[in-house]
């Protein structure tokens, strides 16, 4: 191991402790602030709960924000355990991109899924994926809001051994200093953001034995690309891995791009072949 690599691991393992650490008394603070906050309702009226509810309020919005941090923090840091069962994914995309519809709406954002060929049913943890792509889609409607809406698109396709997703948008793009940073926990530019939406959907995507990367281009726009394997999803009824990431080769992210850009490409090709048949 590098001595970078080293440093590195060694200061996860000390955020990982301080954040269990933290986690304990906050939520002693917050059980505390809720018994004061039933006591202070008991008497609404009074004085003294006027002048105190606000506050406990605010303490408790506080406290309850860092233990969503910690607990997610925690949750990244440790590694999730995905139960991988069949998951019908053009139903699930669907699903998905109805979800988002409304605040899509809301930004002017019209919102497209392009399914290239028939997905199957590949094994996926459905909770967790759903967590990972919400976030890109999210982020992807949030990045047309500046320019007062857009398009964003969610194509995919399938060949014998990938699945290739990509989430596109005519956003704002990234800018080149935050290019290295995306994927870092807690780097965000929204004003309410956690940051950690990107670090938990690579993170999902890898323990899913996948592969996530992106291309931008500044004031134009934004494509994530993802690639999971097509594992064989017969016979095969849920498979549980316990925080692991599966064995999966580092590969360079523009061949991740190229792969993404094949399978999608290779849809099209069976769209091509369907439609001539008829
Ligand atoms: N499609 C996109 N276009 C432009 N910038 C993006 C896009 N996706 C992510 N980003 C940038 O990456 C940052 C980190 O994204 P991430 O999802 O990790 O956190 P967030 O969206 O800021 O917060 P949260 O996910 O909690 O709402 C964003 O704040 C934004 O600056
Ligand atoms: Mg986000």
């Amino acid at each position: 191991m590098t001595r970078e690599a080293s440093r590195l691991e060694f200061l996860g393992e000390m955020a990982g402790g301080l954040a269990h650490e933290v986690k304990n008394p906050l939520s002693t603070m917050r059980l505390q602030l809720e018994l004061m906050q039933e006591d202070f309702r008991a008497d609404p009226a009074s004085t003294i709960a006027r002048r105190n509810l606000p506050k406990i309020e605010q303490l408790l919005k506080e406290t309850r924000r860092l233990e969503e941090i910690v607990h997610e923090f925690l949750k990244v840091a440790r590694g999730h355990d995905l139960k991988l069962a069949a998951l019908d994914l053009a139903h699930f995309l669907e699903e998905l991109v109805e979800f988002v519809r409304p605040e899509a709406e809301r930004a002017g954002v019209t919102l497209r899924l392009s399914l290239r060929n028939d997905l199957g049913t590949p094994l996926i943890d459905e909770n967790y994926m759903h967590r990972a792509l919400l976030n890109l889609v999210q982020n992807a409607v949030a990045a047309c809001v500046p320019k007062g809406g857009g398009d964003v698109i969610v194509e995919a396709g399938r060949d014998h051994k990938a699945i290739g997703i990509a989430v596109i948008d005519t956003g704002v793009g990234i800018a080149e200093g935050a290019r290295e940073r995306i994927f870092r926990a807690y780097f965000t530019t929204k004003p309410g953001g956690t940051g950690m939406g990107l670090p938990m959907a690579k993170r999902i995507i890898e323990e899913h034995g996948g592969y996530i990367t992106f291309d931008t281009l500044e004031g134009q726009g934004t494509r994530f690309m993802i690639l999971l394997p097509a594992r064989a999803d017969e016979g095969l009824s849920q498979i549980v891995l316990h925080g692991e990431r599966e064995e999966r080769p580092a590969i360079d992210p523009k061949e991740v791009t190229a792969q993404v850009n094949a399978v999608l490409s290779s849809g099209d090709q069976a769209i091509r072949k369907k439609k001539g048949k008829k």
